[in-house]
């Protein structure tokens, strides 16, 4: 949005709410909001490592056994073709692989992914992710095929829109799409290349918006929110509420057709997600040099005697101190070496202007998609983890405010640069964060779970020696095999 954009829809905001000023004191990590919960869970801090009995059942855990896809091969065969093309975007030069790409694990090396232009987030891995319950860094989409509507419609990513994906997929695709989702619909040939509709965003409640604001870690982003908030005669809550959410709720050319076609093409774009999200549950790592560990362990009378090619003797100390004194497995756990969970890590504000507050906007988010697995276009059956999840969402969680998605640590090799943002370019400078764990987040405060390590140097090593062991090469469908 441009500058002249934002103030005007700061002023609209101005309008419709409350004249009083409620000047909140803002301090760095200040007191916490009443109404607000933050669960006391998993504080506990191990001082010692696993003894060898307590480590064989948890590596048993990590070891990867994957599901089998029950995807029809023509399902999956389409999807593949909808990934890597490049028409689907508005310069015929972004496909999905511009940014995941097979030969990295699914990701791009960049610190901020590039599509129609440079984005804010770092372009997370795609392997595995048939088993991850929500997606994106905040969590907002709740199904892989909810997921991949979104960066069509993003104006720096594809730039494209759903009116757009159906009138390529009449174009170029229609036999394929009718043999496996039935008649593609025929709407006026007007509509075929409408742009998106608005991007519509609940925004947070009041409590949140307060926490966050009270707990803002950039002075400068704080003294701003005051200033409008001044300027524009309202809270300053609903000043960082507009922030977060980007409300832009003027109608569009999509909205002014009439519903049953918005529907229709709302359905091909489904569809498109379905074929899409079959491809990638496809994307799957092969055994690593620590899965041939796991195999080995059981019949090993100790650790040691299991050790053999990429997982040796700094490897195994690695995992003690992941498994151990590190603690890293409390949140980086299961065959992904994820909790499917969200945590604010204590990543400090780099940019004095941005506010992101996370999980806390994600679950709106979610929640609201038409996408989701309760509305009309993605509906499930069988009601997946997330979808269970979305009918009792908590939004006036503290813990979310400043919470991303716990990444995989499987092929670190491939994926750097880290972080929701791309801003550790190394597993060192990731590992030196955890260390000591310094300075107050960007927003929200630091899970209670983390302290900071102290480990040495050698201690550090080993910990990056065993999360590397972890790397495998990546199998995906490919036409013809
Ligand atoms: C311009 C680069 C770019 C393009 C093009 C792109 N992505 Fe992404 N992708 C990203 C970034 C960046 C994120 C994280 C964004 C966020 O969390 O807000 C992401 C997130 C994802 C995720 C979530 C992974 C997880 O673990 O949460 C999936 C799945 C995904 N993309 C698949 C796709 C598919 C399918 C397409 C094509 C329809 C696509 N992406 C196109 C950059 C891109
Ligand atoms: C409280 C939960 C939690 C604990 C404990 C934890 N992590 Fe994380 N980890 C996360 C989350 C959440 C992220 C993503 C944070 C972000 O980008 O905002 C992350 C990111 C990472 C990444 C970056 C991966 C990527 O692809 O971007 C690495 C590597 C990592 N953690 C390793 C570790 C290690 C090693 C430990 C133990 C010393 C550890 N983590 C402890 C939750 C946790």
């Amino acid at each position: 949005m441009t500058a002249k954009g934002k103030k005007a829809l700061l002023l609209t905001t101005a309008a419709a709410a409350v004249t009083a000023i409620i000047w909140v004191k803002v301090s760095p990590n200040a007191g916490a909001v009443p109404g607000l919960t933050i669960s006391k869970k998993a504080a506990d801090r191990r001082s010692n490592n696993l003894s060898d009995d307590e480590l064989k059942p948890l590596v048993a855990s990590f070891r990867q056994q994957h599901e089998l896809s029950d995807d029809p091969k023509p399902l999956v065969a389409f999807g593949a073709k909808l990934f890597f093309d490049k028409e689907f975007s508005a310069n015929n030069q972004v496909s999905c692989a511009t940014c995941h790409a097979p030969d990295r694990s699914f990701t791009d090396g960049k610190v901020k992914s590039e599509g129609m232009l440079t984005g804010s987030m770092n372009a997370p891995t795609l392997i595995n992710s048939y088993a991850s319950h929500w997606f994106f860094w905040n969590g907002r989409a709740d199904s892989l095929a909810a997921q991949a509507l979104g960066p069509m419609e993003s104006p720096k990513e594809h730039g494209f829109s759903r009116s757009k994906v159906l009138a390529r997929i009449q174009n170029s695709y229609r036999s394929e799409y009718e043999s496996i989702f039935g008649k593609i619909p025929d709407v006026p040939t007007d509509r075929l290349s409408l742009p998106p509709p608005a991007q519509k965003h609940s925004k947070v409640s009041s409590a949140v918006a307060a926490y966050a604001l009270a707990t803002l870690g950039s002075e400068t982003l704080q003294k701003t929110i005051l200033r409008n908030a001044q300027t524009l005669a309202v809270q300053p809550v609903e000043v960082l509420k507009t922030m977060s959410a980007f409300v832009d709720e003027t109608p569009t050319a999509f909205e002014k057709i009439p519903l049953s076609e918005q529907h229709a093409i709302n359905q091909v774009f489904a569809n498109f997600g379905r074929a899409v999200a079959a491809f990638e549950r496809t994307i799957r790592t092969e055994d690593s040099a620590f899965d041939l560990f796991a195999d080995r362990l059981p019949k090993a009378s100790k650790p040691e005697d299991a050790l053999g090619a990429g997982f040796g003797e700094a490897e195994l100390r690695g995992l003690r101190l992941f498994t151990g004194r590190g603690n890293c497995a409390l949140c980086h756990h299961g065959p992904n070496f994820t909790d499917q969970q969200f945590h604010n890590i204590g990543l400090m504000a780099l940019s004095s202007e941005v506010l992101d507050v996370g999980r806390a906007q994600g679950l709106l988010d979610a929640r609201d998609s038409q996408f989701n697995c309760r509305g009309p276009y993605l509906k499930q059956d069988e009601l997946s983890e997330s979808c269970r999840e979305l009918d009792y969402i908590e939004t006036e969680s503290a813990e979310a405010v400043g919470g991303f998605k716990t990444p995989t640590l499987r092929n670190l090799k491939d994926t750097a640069p880290y972080g929701h943002d791309g801003r550790f370019p190394n597993l060192d400078s990731i590992l030196q964060h955890y260390n000591h764990l310094a300075v107050p987040p960007a927003v929200g405060r630091i899970e209670e779970s983390l302290k900071p390590l102290k480990f040495s140097a050698g201690e550090l090593k080993d910990l990056e020696a065993f999360m590397l062991s972890l790397n495998s090469p990546v199998s995906f469908f490919r036409e013809g095999q």
